[in-house]
């Protein structure tokens, strides 16, 4: 794992929109993962300048979303498909046709969830995956005790993400209690991984993803499982991490380092 240590949220936001422009250079028909929540603001935000000014260029790429609420439609302000167009898909030349979220209303879910795999499939593998983090440790919406070999399913949220998300939604109760949510398996199956945190929120889910155990119980630190995995983080959210003065002092020593990337 990299741990990439930046001073505040908005230097993080540069550093992970930084490594995805990178995969979008080298390969214009990337197929990038992508995340919602508060934490990815920034990067898009900072992807869409790179667009506007540097000519970035989304033509040919294809994209994922890691989650959507059950039972929201893509019209809902608070579906995740509302939230990327709004955010990202309407402001960089992405072809719309070319993105996906997974279906938040089927009639048969377990359909729809094998069609999404498939889709992730054909198009040839995620290339880069972008990740937030719950704190109570989830990737995407793979609540603690989720198999870490599990696909894009159906999800009970926990009361925790309940609450932590009712701030979007005029009342908790209007919060979605199901989910569609890729795997923790399906997201190892990414080439690259990039997760995201920021603020002292995070900083216990941060050391148990990073520094505890592999364990269901923290989904995401099955990032400790995958070959290469980024994790950007802004001061208050390394606040618990006890190896921070060595990552701190990796990255310092980074630019003479002998480098194999
Ligand atoms: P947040 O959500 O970015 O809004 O904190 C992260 C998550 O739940 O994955």
């Amino acid at each position: 794992m990299q741990v990439v240590i930046s001073a505040d949220y908005e230097e993080m936001s540069k550093a992970a929109a930084g490594v995805m422009a990178k995969v979008v250079r080298d390969k214009p028909t990337a197929v990038l993962g992508l995340a919602t929540g508060s934490t990815p603001l920034g990067m898009y935000k900072e992807l869409i300048r790179l667009h506007r000014e540097e000519g970035l260029d989304f033509s040919g790429v294809t994209t994922f979303n890691l989650d959507e609420y059950v039972g929201l439609d893509g019209s809902h302000e608070q579906s995740y498909r509302y939230f990327m167009t709004e955010n990202l898909f309407k402001d960089i030349n992405v072809n719309i046709d070319s993105t996906n979220v997974p279906p938040g209303i089927s009639d048969d879910f377990k359909a729809s969830c094998a069609a999404y795999e498939e889709k992730i499939r054909d198009a040839g593998g995620i290339d880069v995956q972008v990740l937030g983090i719950g704190s109570d440790g989830h990737i995407a919406f793979n609540e603690p005790s989720s198999s870490l070999a599990s696909r894009t399913r159906l999800k009970t949220l926990t009361q925790q993400t309940i609450d932590d998300n009712a701030r979007f939604f005029e009342t908790p109760e209007d919060v979605p209690v199901y989910c569609v949510t890729m795997g923790v398996g399906t997201i190892l199956e990414a080439k690259k991984l990039i997760l995201l945190a920021s603020g002292a929120g995070k900083a216990d889910a941060v050391a148990d993803a990073v520094e505890g155990p592999v364990s269901s119980m923290c989904t995401a630190s099955a990032l400790q499982l995958h070959p290469d995995s980024i994790i950007c983080l802004d001061t208050a959210a390394m606040g618990k991490l006890q190896m921070r003065e060595y990552y701190q002092w990796v990255q310092d020593k980074r630019p003479g380092a002998p480098r194999w990337d």
